[in-house]
């Protein structure tokens, strides 16, 4: 009896090592991820040999996290309910394919998490996990256990000598981090009209406080993906981080909606974002330039979909891989750079340029024209497009 358990050292998920071995009286290995969430990895090594633990996985994961799971999904400017970039939905199938690869690896043949009975989060592990191998069993310790409140954790944790570190500065929301999104819930914003207070905010200043002088970027495409930043080549993580941190000084990025969470219940939260939302700007201009009308027209149609297939947990699913397919196809000429003005919580176009771009000045240009495009075939266009318009209207139909 064996047991593989995504675990982040902290307070939670280092109880969840103890009830698991008390519990179930199996062997537990920890698997401990760097996907970008500014904290150490390391630390959880000795916490979870404290534990008794012998299997320790600590992985830094940045660059797949970006390059396998960010980026694919950019490329059809996914937003969810037409505002969540999905920071914390991107993580989490990367997440279930190390666990399941790790049970397979160390011969377990159950998986564990520390994500509550109530959330997405607990749906995205198991439903990859699920996919990734059909029979593994599933541990959720938040949906068995009577440890529902912190003093319960803490009381835990004295009777059975579990060392506790008194972290100061910690934050009392639920948090969620990785190189994409950082996020907040709970406490004072389960009042979905109270207003989120400015210290909560880690990642960025606010656009009050931002500089007067705004910051200009250029962002270089291949096949739909930046591979570099004012035309220096750089890793999908390094981009990501790059990004971040232009963003996150312009006070770009900062989000506070009520979702629709998969279980049924509406939940306030705040989400930091600052080169998400500066790379989907980006992808847009570039595509707006060097994607055909109709093409870009059929992503958008489908874009709200793919983003609920993410948000659901659904990652490692046909679905997904069907529409990312047409997704991927349609990158093929989005290559070209972007050039962005940072300012004060805003990100503006202000240039893009192509290659491949299919603007054409010659059709475009208000001036004489220069023959490709002959005005008079328009009226027959319109016409004909009026047409069933005319019918309907010659037949005393009222609209
Ligand atoms: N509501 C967001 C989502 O469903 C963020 C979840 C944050 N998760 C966490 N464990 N704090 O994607
Ligand atoms: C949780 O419930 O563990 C976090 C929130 C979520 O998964 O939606």
């Amino acid at each position: 009896k064996k047991v593989v358990l995504a675990y982040s050292g902290g307070l939670d998920t280092s109880v969840i090592v103890r009830w698991l071995q008390d519990t179930y009286e199996c062997e537990v290995v920890t698997f401990t991820a760097d996907i970008g969430q500014g904290e150490e990895v390391e630390p959880a090594r000795t916490k979870a040999k404290a534990l008794g633990v012998k299997e320790i996985y600590i992985e830094d994961l940045r660059e797949e996290f970006v390059r396998d799971y960010v980026f694919p999904m950019f490329r059809a400017n996914t937003i969810y309910e037409g505002e969540y970039l999905l920071g914390t939905s991107i993580a989490r199938p990367l997440i279930s394919r190390r666990l399941i690869e790790i049970a397979n690896e160390t011969g377990a043949d159950a998986i564990s998490h520390g994500a509550t009975g109530k959330g997405n989060d607990q749906v995205r592990f198991e439903l990859g996990a699920y996919a990734l191998k059909p029979g593994v069993k599933v541990i959720a310790p938040w949906r068995e256990w009577d440890l529902n409140s912190r003093e319960k954790l803490l009381t835990y944790c004295e009777e059975r000598n579990i060392p506790v570190e008194k972290k100061k500065g910690k934050s009392p929301y639920s948090m969620d981090a990785n190189l994409l999104h950082i996020s907040y819930e709970g406490m004072n914003l389960e009042d979905p009209w109270a207003e989120a207070e400015e210290d909560m905010w880690r990642w960025s200043v606010s656009p009050e406080a931002a500089p007067d002088t705004p910051t200009y970027v250029e962002v270089t495409y291949e096949k739909g993906d930046i591979v570099a930043i004012d035309g220096q080549e750089m890793k999908p993580h390094v981009v990501l981080e790059t990004l971040n941190k232009l963003a996150g000084d312009n006070g770009i990025g900062r989000l506070d909606i009520v979702e629709n969470r998969y279980v049924g219940m509406k939940s306030r939260g705040c989400y930091e974002t600052p080169g998400g939302t500066v790379m989907l700007r980006a992808h847009r201009a570039i595509e707006s330039i060097t994607l055909d009308r109709e093409v870009a027209h059929l992503k958008d149609s489908i874009m709200p979909r793919y983003a609920e297939v993410i948000y659901n947990g659904y990652w490692w699913s046909p679905e997904r891989e069907a529409l990312q397919a047409l997704i991927d196809q349609t990158q093929t000429y989005v290559n070209g750079t972007v050039r962005l003005k940072l300012y004060k919580g805003n990100v503006d176009v202000v240039g893009r340029k192509s290659d491949d771009s299919l603007f054409d000045e010659k059709i475009a240009t208000f001036e004489e024209d220069q023959g490709a495009y002959d005005q008079k075939d328009a009226e027959g266009f319109i016409k004909l497009n009026a047409l069933r318009l005319r019918i309907a209207a010659g037949k005393g139909r009222k609209l």
